[in-house]
């Protein structure tokens, strides 16, 4: 594997940085305080080409490369993870799909302005009783002549209340299981589609978490994705990718973890001296940059072998594992580093705790990702 990351890579890299020092930093503590989204930082990571990352050119996307995405998701989640899974979420579950699914038709239609960050995305797989159990989706979406009508109710839906288009995975037939399920575009203001919950949470408070509900929601036949009862498969093959983008997300709160760890240790002083000169502080440090170098080193390798056209869904899973424990364990290791100022809203680092236990949830839990990484070698 080829980690040496080339010119334009490096170049992506270096204006995520920029962008996530000049224009993120200053506001984070404040709009994780307000729980306010960021829309014009939104509009700006579009301006740049982020949000469209591996879309073609022809279709208003950058086209790029699966390395340089996770770069980019890097250095904004090195500063503000929820800029990471606004982010995460619009290329990797929205407009991922729409390319490589999607008819011409739709991606005039929907994948354009979402790729050229004019519009913003959500995914809607998780159900109340469908979270790890997918396929237990009781959405139901009834033909009706050239309309599909939806009904039912969507939860933790990043981006819901925000987005101008909706992937919603819902059940023609549930006696067919997996094989009953569609995917389907609904755009924002589609009458039944309403916001039911607006979720108070422990991390990523500045990205929008809702439960959204579909109450005979009218949608043109020509917005299913797919044929019917490709739903399931879709959202499988979307979530493979997804969890790249976490496992970066994941993988930029550990490397932020560590930087503010590395600059504390440096400046603070106990028993007449810095405490990077103390052991215990040393043996922490030394710790936390390797794993943050081997969540690095399975991040890129996925995104590598996606590149390449070969299977990732493991390699995606691995990362994603490995990645979000780093993230966690991390974030635990920089307060205990930090002390009592680790423990206090105006230093960085209790956020980072609160942001990254979700990476440890959030597009299939760390229980699902030892599932899909065991059934791949089992039955290999
Ligand atoms: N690629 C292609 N097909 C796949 C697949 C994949 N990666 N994974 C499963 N399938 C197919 C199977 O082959 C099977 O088809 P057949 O019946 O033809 O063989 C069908 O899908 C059903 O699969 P399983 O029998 O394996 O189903 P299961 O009930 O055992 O569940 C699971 C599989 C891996 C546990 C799956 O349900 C799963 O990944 N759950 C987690 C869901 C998840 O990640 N949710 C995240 C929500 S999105 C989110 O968080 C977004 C956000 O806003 C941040």
């Amino acid at each position: 594997m080829n980690f040496q990351f080339n010119d334009t890579q490096l170049l992506i890299r270096e204006t995520a940085r920029k962008f996530a020092v000049d224009r993120a930093a200053p506001g984070t503590i404040d709009r994780d305080e307000q729980e306010s989204f960021p829309a014009d930082l939104v509009k700006e990571l579009g301006e740049l080409g982020f949000m469209g990352m591996m879309v073609p050119e022809e279709w208003g996307g950058s086209g790029m490369d699966t390395v340089s995405y996770v770069l980019a998701v890097e250095e904004v989640s090195r500063v503000d993870a929820s800029l990471g899974v606004i982010m995460s979420v619009n290329n990797s579950l929205v407009c991922f799909g729409l390319n490589k699914y999607g008819t011409d038709e739709q991606k005039e239609r929907f994948l354009r302005d979402l790729a050229t960050g004019k519009k913003l995305g959500a995914f809607a797989l998780s159900e109340p009783e469908a979270g790890s159990d997918a396929t237990n989706q009781h959405t139901l979406a009834r033909k009706d002549g050239d309309s599909y009508i939806l009904n039912g109710t969507k939860n933790w839906i990043t981006n819901g209340s925000t987005a101008d288009i909706i992937i919603v995975m819902a059940s023609n037939d549930r006696s067919k299981g997996s094989k009953g399920i569609s995917t389907f575009v609904v755009e924002k203001g589609t009458p039944g589609l309403t916001v039911a919950k607006k979720e108070k949470k422990l991390g990523i408070r500045s990205s929008d978490t809702v439960s959204l509900s579909f109450s005979d929601c009218r949608i043109p036949a020509g917005n299913r994705i797919g044929d019917e009862g490709a739903g399931f498969r879709f959202a499988m093959k979307t979530l493979e990718g997804g969890r790249i983008g976490i496992a970066s997300q994941a993988l930029g709160i550990a490397q932020g973890c560590l930087d503010a760890s590395v600059r504390y240790a440096g400046e603070r002083k106990a028993f007449d001296k810095p405490i990077s000169q103390l052991q215990a502080i040393q043996f922490k440090i030394a710790d936390m940059a390797t794993n943050v170098e081997a969540s690095r080193a399975l991040t890129v390798r996925a995104a590598l072998l996606k590149d390449s056209g070969k299977p990732f869904g493991k390699e995606a899973a691995m990362a994603k594992l490995f990645a979000s424990k780093t993230a966690v364990m991390a974030a635990l290791e920089a307060i205990q580093i930090h002390g009592g100022y680790g423990y206090v809203r105006e230093y960085l680092v209790e956020r980072y705790l609160r942001d990254a236990k979700i990476t440890e949830i959030y597009e299939g839990t760390s229980e699902i990702q030892r599932i899909v990484i065991s059934r791949a070698l089992l039955r290999a």
